[in-house]
């Protein structure tokens, strides 16, 4: 199933890129120590081999403490200069950082390719969509701003309210979206004046190569600092100080806790995480079967069921199960797979080398305690990827229910009566986002009216997804806490804090003299423009 075309010029890769520093105290210090070599699961050549792409730090708890002591100096219990600076110059700051990045758009998108899989077209998408969002989150803070810059009085109380930084972020993003769901956390956590620890995910690490100018040289000394490594050698002994203040955190439940676990007065630590999620599609009988095929075909397999917002899981009532397995397992079967330039293509190479061997065993399992393929490619394996699997009928003892298969494997599930599946979705461990296909009104109102409380967004007739982003994103029990989109996360990574003073005449001729010399950063009124 390799394909054979030959890379296009501006994709190939030339020259390996060796990692050799890394950002901490506002220096690009040089790493002597040992390197991890990174790989692409993608091939370059007619038999296959996986591409070398070059090298990265292996970091331990030396460089995560001096990482650490950087965030925690550059903080300084508040007194930092980047804590304690006017919003508009923090906001300069971010804009000379935008600008050295969309500079780096063709290396960071080629590196999105080769280290993930993502296909051209997403790629790009994902570097756009990324500084599209960090200008959004400019405006927005910019608006903040404008909303704080004024007193309100109650009971002869007036207070000046604005939201304050929290401390040292330690920031730590996913592979799927290493680009854009890190950046969702670091920028918001940057720019409301918090210093920040942050470690690239297991793959996807070598894009931020390009960018470590930008960072070093944008804000600061000691606001970004940048480590390379497993998250246990290098996030673990940072929580275990307890200097951490927020743990920023797009991941699995499991490294949440173990790493919250570390924090030894948890107490003190803000939790900003987006977790693993089985986001169910239903389907009812009177749902438009084009368009639920469509959506579901971009639901379960846009990068190859990579995305925490993936439908992993198909509900279709009893009455249209057979005509909708017919028609989506031929269009499952229809998707171009290859490589992420090649034209056309919806399914990639997976960047995870044992990837395709954890969907077979889901396969496997499932096909022994009766599931049956419905398509004709389903699970045939190739070097680097397999084939996604329609799965049915799918039973609560299978893996392939339980499991975030985060992978191209489709279990569906058919209903009779719409209580079977409410009453799974209650009992599920997650609670991110729903698919809900029907027409008639009377039947969806109470059934949206009870999604709404099990999730935190219901997408009628529509796939789930993450965007626009500035949507709220979150979800419920083991899937997030915190809600992120532009607006929201910069209130996720900030705390309301204010000035108060009683309506006397002193206070107010001192209030007054403040304001007119100019001289707080926090007590202004002044407009942003
Ligand atoms: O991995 C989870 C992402 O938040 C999904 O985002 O819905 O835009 O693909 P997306």
């Amino acid at each position: 199933m390799q394909t054979k075309t030959t890379i296009p010029e501006a994709f190939r890769i030339t020259k390996e890129i060796h990692q050799k520093t890394y950002l901490v105290n506002g220096e690009l210090k040089e790493w002597k120590g040992k390197n991890t070599t990174v790989i692409s699961t993608i091939s370059s050549t007619k038999e296959y081999a996986h591409t070398v792409l070059g090298s990265i730090p292996d970091m331990g708890e030396t460089e995560a403490m001096e990482a650490l002591d950087a965030a925690v100096n550059a903080y300084n219990q508040g007194q930092g200069v980047w804590p304690t600076m006017k919003v508009k110059d923090r906001i300069e700051c971010m804009e000379a950082f935008v600008k050295k990045m969309e500079a780096k758009r063709e290396e960071v998108v080629k590196l999105l390719m080769w280290e993930i899989g993502k296909s051209m077209p997403d790629s790009y998408k994902e570097f756009d969509r990324t500084v599209e969002y960090i200008y959004d989150t400019i405006e927005d803070y910019k608006q903040l701003d404008r909303n704080s810059a004024k007193f309100q009085k109650h009971d002869g109380v007036y207070a000046h309210i604005r939201r304050g930084p929290l401390g040292v972020v330690l920031c730590l993003g996913p592979y799927n979206y290493p680009l854009n769901e890190t950046f969702a956390l670091l920028i918001p956590a940057i720019i409301m004046g918090n210093t920040t620890v942050f470690k690239p995910a297991k793959h996807g690490v070598l894009l931020i190569t390009p960018l470590m100018e930008a960072f070093q040289s944008s804000f600061p000394k000691g606001v970004v600092n940048i480590l390379f490594g497993r998250g246990r050698a290098v996030a673990a002994p940072i929580m275990k100080t307890g200097k951490v203040d927020v743990l920023a955190l797009i991941g699995n439940s499991k490294s949440a806790n173990a790493l919250q676990d570390q924090h030894p007065k948890s107490n003190r630590l803000r939790l900003v995480l987006g977790l693993e999620a089985k986001n169910p599609a239903i389907i009812l009988p009177d749902a438009d079967l084009d368009l639920t095929v469509n959506e579901c075909l971009a639901g379960t397999l846009s990068f190859n069921g990579q995305r925490c917002t993936a439908l992993k899981v198909v509900y279709v009532h009893e009455d249209i199960k057979e005509e909708f397995l017919k028609r989506f397992s031929e269009k499952v079967d229809a998707l171009k797979f290859g490589n992420p330039w090649d034209e056309g293509v919806k399914l990639t190479p997976l960047p995870e080398p044992g990837k395709p061997a954890y969907i077979k065993e889901l396969l496997d399992d499932a096909k022994v305690k009766g599931a049956k393929v419905q398509n004709k490619k389903g699970g045939k394996p190739s070097d680097n990827f397999i084939w996604p699997a329609v799965l049915y009928p799918v039973s609560k003892d299978m893996r392939v229910y339980e499991e975030e298969q985060f992978g191209p494997i489709i279990p569906v599930v058919s209903f009779k009566d719409i209580e079977e599946p409410l009453n799974d979705m209650a009992e599920s461990n997650y609670g991110q986002q729903v698919s809900l296909f029907g027409k008639d009104v009377y039947t969806l109102s109470p059934l949206i009216d009870t999604l709404a409380n099990l999730v935190c967004r219901v997408n009628l007739n529509s796939s789930c997804q993450r965007g626009p982003d500035v949507y709220p994103f979150t979800g419920r029990k083991d899937s997030a806490q915190s809600t992120l989109s532009v607006h929201d996360a910069l209130r996720s990574f900030s705390v309301r804090t204010f000035v108060a003073f009683k309506d006397n005449e002193l206070n107010n001729e001192t209030i007054e003299q403040l304001l007119e010399a100019k001289v707080s950063n926090f007590l202004s009124t002044d407009y942003i423009l």
